[in-house]
Order: C-alpha cells, then sequence, then structure tokens
C-alpha cells in the first residue's frame, strides 16, 4: 500500500505499518493490548509514567521479546517524576511518548539511543514548543479526548493548525476517533497517524472491568463531560469522563470544590487490596469491587461509534483494510478525474 507522503513519512520514523496508534489508557493498556495492537501493525503502547526503574525495565525487555523487530511505546505523563524514564531507553524502548509537559533534554537523552519521541501536545503553541525541543512527531489533542485533557479546542480546529506550524513533521490526530470513517477524515485534513484511546478500552485485551466496557459501548457522546471532577491525586487536570452518579450527584449540587462535595471520603471500589475513595482519578480494573458505575469512567466522545467488544488485533486489521480501500480510491478516483 503507498500511503500518501505525510503517513509514509510517520510510518517511517517509527517502523509500524499501519497509521493507528493506541493511546496509553492507564491500567487499560495491558502488555496483551500493546502486543495484539503491534502485532496487527499499529503502534502499542503502556504508560509507565509511575513504575519503578526496575519494573520499566522489565516491561520494556517482555515487550521486545514478544515484539521482536516490532514497534511499540512508553508513555510518561511529565506532570510527574517519572523515575523510569532513562531505564526505559536504556532497556531499548523503541518510541516514547509526552504528555503533560515538554522536555528538551529528556528528548535528546532519548535520541542518543536512537529512541524516537512523540510529544501529546493540546495548542498551536504547544505544538510550536514540541518542535523545537526536538519531538520527531506532535500528538494533537482535541478536546473531544477520553482521560486527561490538555486541549481546549475541537480537534477540527486544532488539526489543520498544528499540521500548519509542523513543516514536514508528522502529526498524529488524537480525541474522539472511534471508526474507520473518523480516521480517514483526520487523514484527509493532514493527520499522518491516528491515536486512540477510549475504542481500545473496549477490546478484549484491555484492562478494565467488563462493567466499565459495558457502559462504553452503550454510551452516546452527550453521555461523556469534560470537567475538573474527578481531582484526587492529580488536582487541576481537566479530564472527559462518562456522567455517572458521581458527576450528576455533584452537578446537581452545584459543583462545589473539595472537601464539600456529595459523598466525599466513601469508598467507592476495592481493588488489589487497595481501597479507592470517590472522586479519585482511578478507573476500575477488572478485578474491582463496588460500585464501579460510580468511580472516575474516562470515555472520549467516541463513544457512539463503540457498538461492541472485540479483540484489539481484529479491529486494527479492520480499520487497515477499510483505510486502505478508502485512500486507493480516492487516488483512483483523483487519476481518472
Ligand atoms: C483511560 C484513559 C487513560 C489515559 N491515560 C493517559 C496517560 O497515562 N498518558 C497520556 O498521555 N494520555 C492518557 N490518556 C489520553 C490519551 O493519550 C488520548 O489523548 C485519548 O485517549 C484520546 O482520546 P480518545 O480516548 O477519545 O481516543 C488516557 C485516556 C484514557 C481514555
Amino acid at each position: 500500500m503507498t500511503y500518501p507522503k505525510h503517513v509514509a513519512a510517520f510510518l517511517a520514523i517509527t517502523g509500524q505499518r499501519l497509521p493507528f496508534i493506541q493511546a496509553p489508557i492507564g491500567s487499560g493498556a495491558t502488555p496483551d493490548l500493546v502486543i495484539a495492537v503491534s502485532k496487527a501493525g499499529g503502534l502499542g503502547g503502556l504508560g509507565l509514567t509511575w513504575d519503578s526503574p526496575d519494573a520499566v525495565a522489565a516491561t520494556v525487555a517482555r515487550l521486545r521479546q514478544a515484539l521482536p523487530g516490532l514497534a511499540f511505546f512508553a508513555n510518561f505523563v511529565l506532570h510527574f517524576p517519572c523515575d523510569g524514564f532513562d531505564a526505559a531507553l536504556e532497556a531499548g524502548v523503541p518510541v516514547v511518548t509526552l504528555s503533560w509537559g515538554i522536555d528538551a533534554a529528556r528528548i535528546a537523552r532519548a535520541h542518543r539511543v536512537g529512541t524516537k519521541v512523540g510529544v501529546q501536545v493540546g495548542s498551536t503553541e504547544g505544538a510550536r514548543q514540541a518542535l523545537a525541543a526536538g519531538a520527531d512527531f506532535v500528538i494533537a489533542q482535541g478536546v473531544e479526548a477520553g482521560g486527561h485533557v490538555q486541549s481546549t479546542t475541537p480537534l477540527a480546529t486544532l488539526l489543520p493548525q498544528v499540521v500548519a506550524v509542523a513543516g514536514d513533521r508528522p502529526v498524529v490526530a488524537t480525541g474522539g476517533i472511534a471508526s474507520a470513517d473518523a480516521i480517514l477524515r483526520v487523514i484527509a485534513a493532514g493527520a499522518a497517524g491516528v491515536m486512540l484511546g477510549t475504542r481500545f478500552l473496549a477490546t478484549r485485551e484491555a484492562g478494565a472491568h467488563p462493567d466499565y466496557k459495558a457502559a462504553l459501548v452503550s454510551a452516546r457522546p452527550e453521555d461523556t463531560a469534560f470537567t475538573n471532577c474527578f481531582d484526587i491525586d492529580w488536582p487541576f487536570a481537566m479530564h472527559r469522563v462518562l456522567r455517572n452518579s458521581t458527576f450528576s450527584a455533584w452537578e446537581a449540587a452545584g459543583s462545589p470544590q473539595p472537601p464539600h462535595r456529595p459523598g466525599e471520603g466513601d469508598i467507592v471500589f476495592r481493588q488489589n487490596g487497595v481501597d479507592h475513595v470517590r472522586y479519585s482519578i482511578m478507573e476500575p480494573g477488572p478485578d474491582a469491587k463496588g460500585d464501579l458505575l460510580g468511580a472516575c469512567l474516562y470515555a472520549g466522545t467516541g463513544v457512539g461509534d463503540i457498538d461492541r467488544i472485540e479483540g484489539a488485533g481484529d479491529l486494527v486489521t479492520r480499520w487497515g483494510a477499510e483505510v486502505q480501500l478508502a485512500l486507493r480510491q480516492t487516488r483512483q478516483e483523483r487519476v481518472t478525474a
């Protein structure tokens, strides 16, 4: 398949075959998910922000062994210390992505060992800074995104602006994308690749509780909220979640600030021997017990396009075929016009 030039340039940087990235989706991004996505030709990745250097080295070694010659990435949220960043580089991670901060020194250290770097940004100014700091590609995040959201701008507005400042460096689009049609739309608008988070949460390999996955399948875009409601352990960072009982009670009370929120301090679920309180940023994993649907349920506006739980590899393969067919048809139409 010959992709448009800007897409081919991005694939050459990361070494993946298809222009899809599975976003770092917290504990939802399991090694099995990463392996399924990367084996199918996409770029799978894990969030390693909170892991110790030893744990990071072990995870990277495991993925390198499972994915010989195939790319994958580690994500680091720079708001936190990211103690395992250099261990990931030493262990030979092929690609890292950074978010919630730009760090030219870390990018330079990555480049010294041949690791490529993508930086997620939420504005044109952020993109300029990321490019000046040496990013190999930038990830333009629209306000439609699930999880923590750096952006306040719709992707359709932000993407062409970031493409305009990026010159020949690739721009990956993310936020609210969950179908082959949406992927094709952003590629037509100049994206060299697409990163999807919420869609990959609703896959068999994702480490999310089954009730959370089912809630994603039945949700509509208007069931999500862009808010600062779930802030315990990470205050002042906007996020997009499903409107659930906790969110609705807080909204109905006039969106009070801590410690005046309804149900403040309640234990909502327990997981791996740890209690998680209402308004915590933690989403429920497969073994969580309690009021799971009252917990923080990250979701982007693309939920309306999620109609089933399926294998991540099947999803990537299906999108690959659909996107390649559509791009081929567009090219033929241009040739015959
Ligand atoms: C459950 C969940 C957890 C996330 N955790 C991270 C993270 O640790 N680091 C990060 O850079 N982005 C994180 N994100 C945001 C993604 O990088 C991406 O911007 C987002 O998923 C794109 O929007 P979408 O979910 O609508 O596809 C997370 C998103 C979700 C849904």
